[in-house]
């Protein structure tokens, strides 16, 4: 059934109020201090300060790989689930170097919306702007938070100018701030009409809210220093005139943001993002299949992989697939088809992520992201519905920039380092491609750290150490086209033949000019650089 007004599906209580997001950021901008204060307001943490050692780890490649050593923390992070007012909240967490960002992009695919979290000093810079064009490939509504308003910043204006040009968005305040650096003091609520004050003395506390009847109200002199207020009548009345107002649609269609203005170590401007969320929404949105548009309102119940992480215990060498529930409603112990194989899955224990914790999920609803413990055969792409064939569509898959061959430091555990790179290829983790001839494997990334990681995990969780070399090859192209012209060619080019984990054909070179004679050679044939995850 469609809302009249809105053309959107009326939807079940329990799906209206869930809102799944993502943050989005350059690395340092403040996300996982916001994520903190989100979970404090979400009741989910006690006390800022648990999710911060990821935060700490965030810096160095060395202290990176400690935080993937604990386990617990960065996997919690993936998604969590809190209730803030009258809303629950999925926020995904997306990882911050942009070595990382195939896994950011797929992540992307699960959400409704997405928060950008800009440093009031810096603008809009390059990782942001990266995963900003994602958002917008997608039309994917943005809410702006300008974070660490209490230092020197820039001009308010120049930042939502350099929002506007860079990212070819509408920008609407939501908030204004009063004062920067050192004199910021809060903001003016522009769509509640309020004073909000923030407590420097208390980083935990919730900021001074002040109702306030409009701009032209004494009590704003009560709170506001005279060359402060100034300021800010001028520059709101200025906004007013030259800022486009909130335009709901517009948020929804990708096409504006509105943007507020805080401090997310003071938790100032914070639960107004967090309104700001609740309000707007989106709600969790109609999701496009290869076959039809699935409505969340629908009864069957259908999602699909967007992660897999492998040995969240290294003990039992669990994977957990992260599922975005794109329709229905989901209870334990459900008999799902899962659409690759066309087997029937029970789902006994799913799992919710509640901050540091996990939980069975005895049900959840269409937009909640539940984990889905497994033995490889889910993978990302992978749909799960009641008996349907859907293929949801949009998740990407990256050509691997960057080959290298790996082999075992000990020949002895050459063995044991296939699983391992197998289970590491099936996390989407990395691309990898078995040789038709000779021994070893050749390993395919996006980004250069992703080797580091990669045999940083191998050690930690298999007790293998590696060998990272430089490759023969430097592309790797997919393979398609009728079967026994495919057969000849492969025949006839064995050395440059290699399968990826799928044991799907892949041409290796290290000249385009290769890939340029083949292409011409063999017009049967279709040379990829990705493959679709379905
Ligand atoms: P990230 O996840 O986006 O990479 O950023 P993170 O939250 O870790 O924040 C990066 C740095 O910015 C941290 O400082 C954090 O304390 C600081 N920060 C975050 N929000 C604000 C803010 O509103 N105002 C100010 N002034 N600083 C903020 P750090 O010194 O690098 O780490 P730490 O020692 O404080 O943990």
């Amino acid at each position: 059934m469609l809302d009249r007004t809105s053309n959107q599906p009326v939807l079940p209580p329990e799906i209206d109020r869930r809102r799944t997001f993502a943050i989005i950021s350059h690395p340092d901008a403040g996300k996982t201090t916001l994520t903190e204060k989100f979970l404090l307001y979400g009741g989910a943490i006690q006390m800022a300060g648990q999710v911060r050692a990821k935060g700490e780890a965030r810096r160095t490649r060395s202290d990176f790989m400690q935080m993937e050593k604990d386990r617990g923390i960065s996997v919690s992070a993936s998604a969590m689930s809190f209730e803030f007012r009258d809303y629950w909240f999925n926020l995904v967490d997306t990882p911050g170097h942009s070595d990382f960002s195939e896994d950011t992009y797929r992540t992307l695919t699960a959400v409704d919306a997405a928060i950008m979290v800009i440093d009031g000093a810096k603008g809009v810079e390059s990782q942001t702007q990266k995963l900003f064009e994602v958002c917008r490939m997608r039309d994917m509504p943005i809410l702006t938070f300008c974070n660490k308003m209490d230092r020197e910043s820039r001009e308010t204006f120049d930042i939502i100018d350099e929002i506007q040009e860079n990212l070819a968005i509408d920008v609407s305040p939501a908030s204004w701030p009063i004062g920067v650096g050192r004199e910021f003091m809060g903001c003016y609520d522009l769509l509640n009409d309020r004073l909000e004050l923030m407590d420097r003395a208390d980083r935990n506390v919730v900021s001074e809210s002040v109702k306030i009847s409009g701009l032209d109200d004494p009590k704003l002199a009560e709170h506001v220093p005279p060359h402060l207020l100034e300021k800010l009548l001028e520059e709101v009345e200025m906004a007013r005139e030259l800022l486009p107002a909130l335009d709901h649609q517009a948020f929804l269609d990708g096409t504006m943001t509105p943007i507020w203005f805080g401090s997310a170590i003071n938790s100032f401007g914070v639960q107004e993002l967090m309104d700001g969320i609740g309000n707007f929404g989106p709600k969790p949105q109609v999701r496009p299949a290869a076959e039809r548009q699935v409505s969340p309102d629908e009864k069957k119940v259908s999602g699909f992989v967007f992660k897999v992480q492998a040995n969240m215990d290294p003990k039992h060498r669990d994977r957990i697939a992260f599922v975005r529930l794109c329709s229905g409603h989901f209870k334990r112990g459900m008999k799902l088809t899962h659409v690759r194989t066309k087997k029937p899955m029970a789902i006994a224990s799913p799992m919710l992520f509640l901050a540091s914790d996990r939980e069975l999920a005895e049900e959840a609803w269409a937009g909640d992201i539940i984990g889905i413990p497994n033995h490889g055969q889910l993978r990302i792409g992978d749909a799960l519905t009641e008996g349907e064939a859907l293929h949801f569509a949009g998740i990407p898959s990256f050509a691997p920039e960057l080959l290298q061959s790996v082999r075992a430091t000990d020949p002895m555990k050459a063995k044991h380092l296939d699983k391992a790179l197998n289970q590491f290829a099936e996390e989407g983790a990395a691309k990898l491609f078995k040789p038709a001839i000779g021994a070893g494997w050749i390993v395919g990334v996006v980004g250069a750290l992703q080797f580091e990681v990669l045999a940083s995990r191998i050690e930690l969780e298999y007790g293998i150490p590696v060998r990272f070399e430089p490759s023969q090859f430097t592309s790797a192209r997919w393979l398609n086209g009728p079967q026994d012209k495919l057969d000849r060619f492969i025949n006839v080019n064995k050395g440059h033949i290699a399968y990826d984990h799928d044991g799907d054909p892949v041409f290796m070179t290290r000249l385009q000019w290769d890939i340029d004679r083949v292409e011409r050679d063999y017009p049967d044939l279709k040379l990829t650089s990705t493959k679709e995850m379905l």
